[in-house]
C-alpha cells in the first residue's frame, strides 16, 4: 500500500525586517530539511505547515488543513496582524542561536554608553588625545524592559561585570541578582535605572511605551549625565520622536536603536543625526536560516509523534 502523503510546507516570507530571503530561496532551504514532502510558496489544501514571518493578509486562511504556523522570529506581531489569521498553533523562534545574537547586541551597547564609544570616536576622529570619566560597573543600574528568553538572557552576561540589574515584566518575573518589578511597578523600575533596555514584544500594551513619559522617569542623576535607552525589542514600543527630543535636549545622554515604527529608518529621520544615538538597521539578533529550519523539522517531528508544540504563543497576551 502507498505510503500516505505528509502535509506540505508552505513558505511565504512576505516583506521583511530582517529576514532577507525570499520565499522561492527559502523554500529551497527549507526543502532540504524535509526532504520527505513537498515544500511549496503557494497556499493548498495539501499545507500542513507554515513558515512566515510577514504574511500576505488572507494568505494563510486559504489552507484549509493548515495544522501549525511558524515565525521566522522571536517575534510574532508581524504574523498577529492578519485579522484572517487561522485558529491553529503559533509559534516563535526560540533557539540559543538566536538569544546569543541578542546577547551580544544588548552587551555591546551597554559598554559603548558606559565606554564613551562615540565620544572617543569622535575625539579620534579630531586627534584630539583626551580621557573622558567611565563609571564603573557597579555605579550602573540597567534596566530590563521583557524579562523573558532574551531579556533573562541579557541580565545572566551582564551581571557578572558587577551591574546592578533591574528587571520589568508583566508578572514580575525574577533570577538571582536582579530586582524585579511587575507591571504596577514601572515607576519605581524606571526611577532605580540610568540605562533601560527594551527587549518588549509589540502588543497593543507595549505600543509607545518609550516617549516623553517614560524617559521623565528614568534615573536623572546618574554617572552618565542623562539616561539611557536602548531599543531591540520592537519599532512600535517607542515614539522616536520623543526620543529625538530628549537626546537633543539633554534628557536622554545617549540611546542606541535597532527597531523602529518605519523601517528601513526614513533618510530624513532626525534619528539619524541625534547626539550619541547609535543606530543598527534591525540586525540585533538575525534568525539564522539553518539553525531555524532544523528547529522547525524538530517541531513538526515531535506534534507529529503526539508531542506539544514548544513556544506556542498566547494570543491574548500577544506574545
Ligand atoms: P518573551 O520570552 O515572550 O518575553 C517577553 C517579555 O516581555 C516577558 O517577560 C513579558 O512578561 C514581557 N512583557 C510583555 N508585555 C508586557 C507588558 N505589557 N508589560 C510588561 N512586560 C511585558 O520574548 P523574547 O523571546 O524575550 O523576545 C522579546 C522580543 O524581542 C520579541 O517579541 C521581538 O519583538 C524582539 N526581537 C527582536 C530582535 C531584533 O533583532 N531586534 C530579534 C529577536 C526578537 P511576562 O514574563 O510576565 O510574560
Ligand atoms: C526579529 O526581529 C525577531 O522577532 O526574531
Amino acid at each position: 500500500m502507498a505510503e500516505p502523503t505528509k502535509p506540505s510546507i508552505l513558505v511565504t516570507i512576505g516583506k521583511g525586517t530582517g529576514v532577507e530571503h525570499e520565499s522561492e530561496t527559502a523554500a529551497k532551504l527549507f526543502q532540504m530539511a524535509f526532504p520527505d514532502r513537498e515544500v511549496v510558496t503557494e497556499p493548498s489544501p495539501g499545507v500542513g505547515y507554515a513558515i512566515t514571518w510577514h504574511p500576505p493578509l488572507g494568505l494563510l486562511a486559504q489552507c484549509e488543513n493548515l495544522q501549525a504556523i511558524f515565525s521566522l522570529g522571536a517575534g510574532v506581531d508581524h504574523v498577529l496582524r492578519d485579522p484572517d489569521l487561522p485558529d491553529v498553533p503559533l509559534v516563535r523562534f526560540v533557539d540559543p542561536t538566536l538569544t546569543s545574537r541578542m546577547v551580544e547586541w544588548v552587551v555591546w551597547q551597554v559598554f559603548n554608553h558606559q565606554r564613551r564609544a562615540a565620544q572617543y570616536a569622535q575625539l579620534q576622529h579630531e586627534g584630539t588625545w583626551k580621557e573622558l570619566t567611565s563609571p564603573p560597573a557597579e555605579d550602573l543600574a540597567i534596566g530590563i524592559m521583557g524579562f523573558g528568553k532574551l531579556g533573562q538572557a541579557a541580565a545572566k552576561a551582564l551581571l557578572p561585570f558587577g551591574f546592578k540589574i533591574n528587571a520589568w515584566s508583566r508578572s514580575g518575573r525574577t533570577m538571582d541578582g536582579v530586582t524585579a518589578y511587575d507591571a504596577e511597578g514601572l515607576d519605581a523600575f524606571l526611577a532605580a535605572t540610568n540605562i533601560a533596555v527594551s527587549l518588549l514584544p509589540a502588543t497593543a500594551e507595549t505600543k509607545g511605551i518609550i516617549n516623553t513619559d517614560l524617559i521623565g522617569k528614568l534615573k536623572k542623576r546618574g554617572p552618565l549625565g542623562g539616561p539611557v535607552v536602548l531599543n531591540a525589542g520592537r519599532g512600535d514600543s517607542q515614539v522616536s520622536a520623543d526620543i529625538d527630543a530628549a537626546l537633543r535636549d539633554g534628557r536622554l545622554g545617549g540611546a542606541s536603536l535597532d527597531v523602529f515604527e518605519t523601517e528601513p529608518l526614513p533618510a530624513d529621520n532626525p534619528l539619524w543625526t541625534a547626539p550619541n544615538c547609535i543606530i543598527t538597521p534591525h540586525a540585533a539578533a538575525v534568525t539564522d536560516p539553518r539553525a531555524l529550519a532544523m528547529y522547525i523539522r524538530r517541531q513538526v517531528d515531535a506534534v507529529e509523534a503526539g508531542k506539544e508544540l514548544e513556544n506556542v504563543v498566547d494570543r491574548g497576551r500577544g506574545y
